[in-house]
């Protein structure tokens, strides 16, 4: 049984499409913490699935490196076979990054290598992008740059705006993110091959 990690900034949407799949016990993989950088609202999905969950505050990025040497403390205690970023909104520093790369995933809503970063829901929008997308990829040294595992086309309306663009998405993410834990919990996506270079 693959044992999930997942770390989250916000609602957790995310999250509780994959907690609501490793509720079924045929599903191969099971979420084991959930960790976030704020008292996330997505911390509650942890609650109700009885799901433990721990919150390494983010004070400001002079103490990014403190702030991953205590994220990484919490997540060996727990030996996750794979780090799930899920909506963290922050740059995890090289340090965790080595030390799970490449069993850590992170879900995009854009279709890299197009609109990576913080805001690509809304670059897609001011660039006048027909249609966007969703991706999972392999998180490396860089912003949104790493391998991609599995990603799918979605179309932007005329009448979109950020908020009715990425909730288009994030549907599209869940599905994709699902489908890459599965794969991997079976050993149908190899990560370190997929990262090989
Ligand atoms: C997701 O679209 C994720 O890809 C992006 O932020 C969003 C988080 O949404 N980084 P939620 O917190 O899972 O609802």
């Amino acid at each position: 049984m693959l044992r999930v990690a997942v770390l989250i900034s916000g609602a957790g949407s995310n999250l509780q499409a994959l907690l609501e799949a490793t509720a079924d016990p045929a599903f191969p993989a099971q979420v084991v913490v959930v960790g976030a950088d704020r008292q996330a609202a997505g911390l509650a999905h942890a609650d109700h699935f009885g799901i433990p969950s721990f919150v390494v505050p983010w004070r400001g990025a002079a103490e990014r490196e403190a702030w991953g040497e205590q994220l990484q403390q919490q997540l060996e205690r727990w030996q996750p076979d794979l780090v799930v970023l899920s909506g963290l909104m922050k740059l995890l520093p090289a340090a965790v990054v080595e030390a799970w790369s490449p069993r850590i995933v992170n879900t995009h809503p854009a279709y890299l290598p197009e609109f990576p970063g913080a805001h690509g829901v809304r670059d897609a929008l001011a660039a006048g992008a027909a249609r966007t997308g969703a991706s999972v990829i392999v998180v490396d040294s860089g912003v949104d740059s790493g391998p991609i595992l599995a990603q799918e086309r979605v179309p932007v309306l005329p009448e979109d705006d950020e908020h009715t663009l990425h909730e288009r998405i994030k549907p599209v993410e869940r599905r994709l993110l699902i489908d890459v834990v599965r794969r991997i919990a079976v050993g149908e996506l190899d990560l370190t091959a997929a990262s090989a270079p």
